[in-house]
């Protein structure tokens, strides 16, 4: 056991000329990493949640362009630009609700833009760099989120958490778990009820494993418990992350966040989300906008090799799904906690 939270686990890496990832399939039973060498392995990675999370499916996506390019033909910038657009394209497709991949690419692309004039062979090299900027700007933001969200965690509470939002999901340390991380490093104490998260178990499999890492207790609950916890009083606040917010602070997250939102307000327990601003997409007015991923019925009907349904039944398996922003308490960023009225906290912080 390791209760140093810089010390944390890294779920993505740049090593020399590839990334290593730890392929959270895996997990909590065996750490396999696993190298990624071109474009195509990591679309697979990020398809079927090897590396996951929205701050960690961005970095990937950085990384994922370059090596996407790296091998292009150097003569024209024209032709060198139609492909790089080509390959933002193909990693979008990979994961469309978790808007840190759309705006990693773009952050490429305008990157390559603003340099057009020079060789390409120099700007691929800045590529590389850009991708590695935006992955230890992600460890600094998710550090941020950890404190201010932190701050809000009274001694003693009994927080509830959805989904995984620590340093698996990201950079480094987390979003709505840099929080816990932070609350537990000040000494307040915080226990830990972890959401499962069906039908993928990222709660039970990852978050367990990271919060047992580090030595906070906790105890893992079905999905379906949460409400009554609530009513027993015996959840003090909730603070999950997300895969991409809307400018008026719609939250779109992990499937069960919005009946955990609804009975959170029904209960009278602050609903906090946590996420970098990167996560916050301006150009999408509200969450009826956002794109949601559904993923396999197969994921459903099947787990871990055991046949879970009859043969022959069908599963819908919707994987994200939209919090209006009514029922949200206040969404911690880096640069603080946003409260409603969110568009108005979104468009300051924007606008600076
Ligand atoms: O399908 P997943 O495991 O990628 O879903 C992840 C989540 O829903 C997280 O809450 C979100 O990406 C935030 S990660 C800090």
């Amino acid at each position: 056991m390791n209760n140093d939270i810089d010390a944390a686990v890294q779920s993505i890496e740049w090593r020399e000329d590839h990334v290593r990832i730890l392929d959270q399939t895996y997990l909590p039973g065996r750490e396999v990493y696993s190298d990624i060498r071109d474009v195509g392995r990591m679309w697979e990675a990020i398809k079927k949640l090897r590396i996951r999370g929205a701050p960690a499916i961005g970095i990937a996506a950085a990384y994922g362009m370059y090596l996407g390019i790296k091998e292009l033909p150097e003569n024209a910038f024209e032709s060198f630009i139609v492909e790089v657009n080509r390959v933002a394209e193909y990693l979008e497709g990979a994961h469309p609700t978790a808007t840190n991949l759309e705006w990693a690419t773009n952050r490429i692309k305008s990157t390559i833009r603003a340099h057009k004039g020079k060789e390409i062979s120099e700007i691929k090299k800045i590529v590389l760099q850009t991708a590695k900027t935006i992955h230890d700007e992600d460890k600094r933001i998710c550090k941020k989120i950890g404190e201010h969200g932190g701050d809000l965690i009274p001694k003693d509470a009994q927080v509830l958490t959805h989904c995984n939002t620590g340093s698996l999901a990201t950079g480094k340390y987390g979003t709505a778990l840099s929080a816990i991380f932070h609350a537990h490093e000040q000494g307040k104490k915080p226990f830990v009820w972890v959401d499962e998260t069906r039908p993928l178990l990222q709660g039970s499999r990852l978050t367990a494993w990271e919060l047992m890492n580090a030595e906070i207790p906790m105890k893992i609950i079905t999905d379906s418990a949460a409400g009554s916890l609530m009513q027993r009083d015996e959840v003090d606040m909730i603070i999950v992350g997300a895969d991409r917010v809307a400018a008026n602070g719609d939250v779109a997250n992990q499937i069960g966040t919005y009946p955990l939102a609804v009975l959170a307000q029904e209960n009278n327990v602050p609903f906090y989300v946590a996420a970098p601003l990167s996560t916050v997409d301006m150009d999408i007015d509200q969450g009826d906008d956002i794109p949601l991923v559904e993923r396999d019925q197969e994921e459903i009907l099947n787990y871990s090799d055991s046949q879970v349904a009859p043969k022959k039944a069908e599963a819908y398996n919707p994987t994200f799904d939209i919090t209006p922003n009514s029922y949200i308490t206040g969404i911690v960023t880096e640069e603080g906690t946003v409260e409603p009225p969110f568009d108005e906290g979104f468009r300051n912080i924007f606008e600076d």
